[in-house]
């Protein structure tokens, strides 16, 4: 089932809940992975209210924010008005609304696990890059706690890094590398009789 409502509903609180999940740390990994340079043109794939988007522009780059929730998308342009140069698009990862060759890179992070296919998904993403532009992707691994996809609506109960390598590989990405990121994502259940804490990976690979 899809994720909108549930994240139309947290929208605005999303920031602060983002903060209770995960650190800064993974942004900064996901940018140092990227090597981005200012002036640069990014696709900021699941959004969201603008984590990485936020990172992209503090370091001068061009936004292009989707997000299949129109209340993430008006977080954003609450924030970000004036702050930088983002275009904001309601979209689905699995057909982004972008030309192919259209961006120098996409990013997607804590996205995948939510979409129905994640190989459709990296596919696209891999379609909007230039050549010699950069996919880095920021998720969770597999994991066991099933109130993830109960309360949080996630659909996909992490990935195995093999898969992803392979999703990749399969998307024509070269250079294809899977690392740790060295947090991990938290989170209690509603019952509070389950805590979560699951390594993050990012995974990144180039167009030819
Ligand atoms: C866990 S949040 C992460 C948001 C943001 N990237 C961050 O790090 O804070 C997942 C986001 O992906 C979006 N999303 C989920 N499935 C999607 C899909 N198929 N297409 C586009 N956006 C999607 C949700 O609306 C939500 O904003």
């Amino acid at each position: 089932m899809s994720s909108k409502p549930y994240f139309d509903q947290v929208a605005a609180e999303w920031d602060s809940l983002r903060q209770s999940f995960f650190s800064d740390a993974v942004r900064e990994k996901a940018l140092a992975v990227a090597g981005v340079r200012a002036g640069e043109l990014a696709a900021d794939i699941g959004a969201g209210s603008g984590f990485i988007t936020g990172g992209l522009l503090a370091r001068g780059l061009r936004v292009i924010a989707i997000d299949q929730s129109e209340a993430m998308l008006g977080e954003m342009r609450r924030k970000f008005t004036g702050a930088g140069d983002v275009q904001y698009r309601v979209g689905d990862a699995e057909r982004l609304p972008l030309p192919e060759g259209a961006v120098d890179y996409a990013f997607a992070n804590m996205c995948l696990h939510h979409v129905e296919s994640p190989p459709a998904a990296i596919r696209e993403m891999a379609r909007i890059l230039r050549p010699g532009g950069k996919l880095v992707l920021t998720d969770l691994d597999e994991h066991r706690f099933r109130f993830l996809v109960e309360e949080q609506h996630d659909r996909w109960m992490g990935f195995k890094r093999d898969d992803i390598r392979q999703w990749f590989s399969e998307a024509g990405l070269q250079n294809v590398a899977v690392d740790c990121v060295g947090e991990n994502c938290c989170a209690n259940s509603t019952c509070g009789c389950e805590s979560a804490s699951v390594s993050i990976f990012v995974a990144s690979g180039e167009k030819p």
